[in-house]
């Protein structure tokens, strides 16, 4: 039976560590602040934002929010942005994502200023992240790691889950969480391979996995019969399957997580996995702004 890894747990210490920087910056006469931007009315970025607002105001974060509606414009969105980038008391930027079809997402996410993208989402980021050699040249450097991706590798390192020298299979290739983890993977000396909608025989590239990271946006896809037995599960996958008989909404990850629980080592649950650290590396992420942009160490 393995062991449960709790991201709720993770991210409470986390955000315990960053609520000290948070106020020790306050003392200093800096405030960190957090800009959130929806665009439409999506129920799940509502329900996303507003964990991320609540988080702040828990860690002394000041959270400055923007709706807009459904129709605004792309010059509208990154009016706004340019407003943001430019204002002082706003150290990090986060545009929800997915914006409305008309949107080009990718204008809105290069107009944030590279040292405001506490997403980790900017082109320049990302060439960074992709240009660093090793876990050292990452966290030395000033730049913004992708939430998602930073709170696996926290997970496991939190955990006690050796990834040096380890077999990390992930499924998935998305620039938000599939590629990034893959690069921070490698900066921890593990042996990475990604698999996709391309990949031949998925069972048998699972099945190499020290470490199997699931972000796939599928219920289900990876079972017992595709892990080998002492395999660490990480799952992303966040699935709405239904509504319970009290209206919420029914997640499943994109592990079987009963059949895979069997042969694991350890395995994150969906709820309370990967989602909480999120939003613990998002307020990291915050705190390392004001620091950076204010020069108050
Ligand atoms: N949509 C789903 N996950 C994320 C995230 O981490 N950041 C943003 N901005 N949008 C998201």
């Amino acid at each position: 039976m393995a062991q449960i890894i709790s991201g709720n747990e993770v991210s409470k210490q986390i955000q315990a560590e960053t609520k000290v920087e948070s106020e020790a910056l306050r003392s200093k006469g800096v405030v960190p602040g957090l800009a959130t931007v929806l665009v439409g009315e999506d129920p799940a970025s509502q329900v996303y934002i507003g964990q991320k607002i609540k988080t702040c105001n828990k860690l002394g974060i000041e959270s400055f929010h923007h709706h807009l509606s459904e129709k605004a414009t792309e010059s509208e969105i990154l009016g706004l942005v340019q407003k943001l980038n430019n204002d002082p008391k706003v150290h990090g930027i986060l545009c929800q994502l997915p914006l409305p079809k008309h949107i080009d997402s990718d204008k809105i996410l290069v107009a944030i200023s590279p040292n405001k993208d506490v997403d980790g989402f900017h082109l320049m980021n990302m060439g960074k992240l992709l240009s660093k050699k090793n876990a050292r040249e990452i966290s030395e450097s000033g730049i913004y790691l992708p939430c998602t991706p930073h709170g696996i590798i926290q997970l496991l390192r939190r955990t006690g889950i050796p990834m040096a020298g380890a077999e990390a299979v992930i499924v998935g290739r998305s620039n938000i969480v599939g590629k990034p983890v893959a690069l921070l993977l490698m900066a921890e000396n593990a042996t990475v391979t990604i698999c996709h909608t391309g990949t031949k025989d998925l069972g048998e590239v699972c099945r190499r996995a020290d470490i199997l990271v699931a972000a796939i946006g599928k219920p289900k896809v990876v079972t017992a019969d595709m892990v080998k037995n002492g395999v660490t599960v990480i799952d992303v996958g966040v699935n709405r399957i239904g509504k319970t008989p009290e209206g919420k909404d029914m997640l499943v990850g994109d592990v079987d997580f009963d059949g895979v629980k069997e042969k694991a080592r350890a395995i994150t649950p969906v709820p309370g996995g990967v989602g909480p650290m999120t939003i613990a590396m998002l307020m990291v992420n915050t705190v390392k702004a004001a620091r950076l942009l204010s020069g108050v160490k």
